[in-house]
């Protein structure tokens, strides 16, 4: 089974949705997995586009890694939304359900890729990589792990989701002080 096949795969589950694939280099010894696309994704068809793509340069610039150099996903390949009463389409978060769903794909996702390295970012592809819905960014974030995926050993290092960096600014020291133990440790390791 090949990438490309993989997504033919999932495009059939999800008849009539627009989804967003991986994108970057798929041989990649890095891949980086957040939750689910968003609308500017969903436009340019790509990942960490629009404003989490201004997060992800501050991830890259810390790494000292270009945005070619590493593979990008997502858990979920499709935006998840709600429409207000007034008609606005915003953003959630995808259901336990959705995760679910998204998670066998991801799995086999993570095994064509093969990377050394699996940075996650936030609850949802934490949990998913570990399937673990009781995994907890807080418990996690800021160390390797190594974690089995079908039959596979990785390392898993988990970051906060830079979104939530908003909404709790007081994470952004957290969130940085990780990042740089993920600069650290990726030295040590190449
Ligand atoms: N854009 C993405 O592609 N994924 C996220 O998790 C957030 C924004």
């Amino acid at each position: 089974m090949s990438l490309s096949k993989l997504y033919q795969e999932i495009t059939a589950f999800y008849p009539g949705t627009e989804l967003v694939f991986g994108d970057g280099d798929a041989k990649a010894s890095l891949l980086l997995i957040g939750e689910a696309p968003g609308r500017d994704e969903v436009e340019q068809k790509k990942p960490f586009v629009g404003k989490a793509g201004k997060n992800l340069n501050e991830f890259l610039d810390v790494l000292g890694l270009r945005r070619e150099q590493i593979y990008i996903t997502n858990v979920c390949k499709f935006r998840p939304f709600k429409v207000s009463a007034k008609g606005t389409v915003s953003n959630r978060p995808p259901t336990k359900q959705e995760v679910l769903q998204a998670q066998d794909f991801l799995h086999r996702e993570i095994g064509e890729i093969a990377p050394r390295m699996i940075v996650t970012l936030g609850n949802t592809p934490l949990r998913a990589v570990r399937n673990d819905p009781a995994a907890t960014i807080g418990a996690w974030h800021g160390r390797p792990e190594k974690v089995m995926v079908n039959a596979r050993q990785y390392h898993l290092f988990a970051l906060y989701h830079p979104a939530s960096i908003i909404y709790n600014p007081s994470l952004k020291e957290v969130y940085r002080g990780d990042l740089c133990a993920l600069a650290k440790w990726l030295q040590k390791e190449s």
